[in-house]
């Protein structure tokens, strides 16, 4: 049983949302300074809210369903078919699972993606879990590893350089089920990888390849790109500006923990630097027993969890 009763938003409702989105924002905002966060919903459309008995609002969720083609590689990460919670704020636990229940759907899975300071047990009360996160790293050198190649990729490495991402990708399946290989994932990277070849530069779009060799030998590789975060006054993840974004990362698994992965990034980074960025990003899966200790160790730090239930 719950005290909150679950309803269709008005606009009578817009001064107790906005309320509860900035008493929300003010304290994670305190909580990590590099949030920004919207302090009134960016979505028209109404959504549900959770009223006390006195008609206070004490959460609000807008449930927006998509559903992601099945040769599209982005499923490789993400469930077919999904309920993601748009300007999402809550007083507490219990308000937050009201409308949580009144927005699910049988068969579709749920997702939001919500700033890591917050604390995660109100969502874990909800049934969702914290699968990724969305780490940011301030510019800045990072200690190499041991000395190796580390080189930009040329058309001849097409084959090799997918296998490694398709690598990439296969070595989580065996780590809970929430990435897989898809179809789709292949065809999409040989496309970037074409991109490159054609002579598209980074600026432009085009994916970076950094290739890893030791003793002549290809035993890495990070594909990366630039992203640009608009100063147009909306609240993103991320505060305008510059960033590299690191998309796919793998050293073969003969050649692991030695070093050769702070080394290739340690290669990236720099290459970044020269953009001036303002920090680099990426997700990792905290199923992954590797990658969930060796992003912070090299300075990411989550700065987004994305909770998720999934069917
Ligand atoms: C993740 C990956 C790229 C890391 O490369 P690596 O060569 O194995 O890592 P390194 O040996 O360079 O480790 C760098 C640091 O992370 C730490 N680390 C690496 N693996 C670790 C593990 N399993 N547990 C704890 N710490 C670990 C190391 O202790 C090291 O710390 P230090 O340099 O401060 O001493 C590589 O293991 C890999 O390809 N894994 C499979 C695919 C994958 O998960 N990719 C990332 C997806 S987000």
């Amino acid at each position: 049983m719950t005290r909150y009763a679950v309803r269709t938003a008005t606009s009578a409702d817009a001064a107790g949302i906005s309320r509860l989105m900035a008493e929300r924002a003010d304290l994670l905002e305190s909580r990590d300074p590099r949030l920004r966060l919207p302090r009134s919903p960016a979505t028209v459309r109404p959504g549900l809210v959770a009223v006390d008995p006195a008609g206070a609002v004490r959460a609000h969720v807008v449930p927006v369903a998509s559903e992601v083609a099945e040769d599209d590689e982005m499923l490789a990460f993400a469930a077919p078919r999904s309920t993601t919670w748009r300007d999402l704020a809550f007083a507490d636990g219990e308000a937050l699972h009201a409308v949580a229940v009144a927005a699910r759907r049988t068969g579709t899975a749920d997702d939001v993606l919500w700033p890591t300071a917050d604390d995660a047990a109100p969502f874990v009360a909800a049934g969702l879990g914290a699968l990724f996160a969305y780490a940011l790293r301030p510019p800045g050198p990072l200690a190499p590893g041991p000395a190796a190649v580390v080189r930009r990729a040329e058309p001849a490495d097409t084959d090799t350089l997918t296998a490694l991402h398709v690598e990439e990708i296969a070595f989580h399946e065996a780590h809970g089920g929430h990435i897989r290989v898809v179809p789709g994932l292949e065809p999409a990277f040989r496309a970037r990888l074409a991109r490159l070849w054609s002579g598209d530069r980074p600026e432009d779009g085009a994916s970076l390849l950094h290739v890893l060799e030791i003793d002549g030998e290809v035993a890495g590789m990070c594909e990366s790109m630039l992203t640009v975060v608009p100063d147009d006054g909306t609240a993103r993840p991320l505060c305008p500006g510059r960033y590299g974004y690191l998309n796919s990362v793998s050293v073969t698994a003969a050649h692991r923990g030695r070093g050769w992965g702070r080394t290739l990034t340690t290669a990236v980074l720099d290459t970044f630097a020269a953009y001036d960025v303002a920090g680099c990003t990426l997700w990792f899966s905290h199923a992954n027993p590797v990658a969930s200790r060796f992003w912070p160790r090299l300075g990411f730090r989550p700065l987004w969890t994305s909770y998720e239930r999934r069917e």
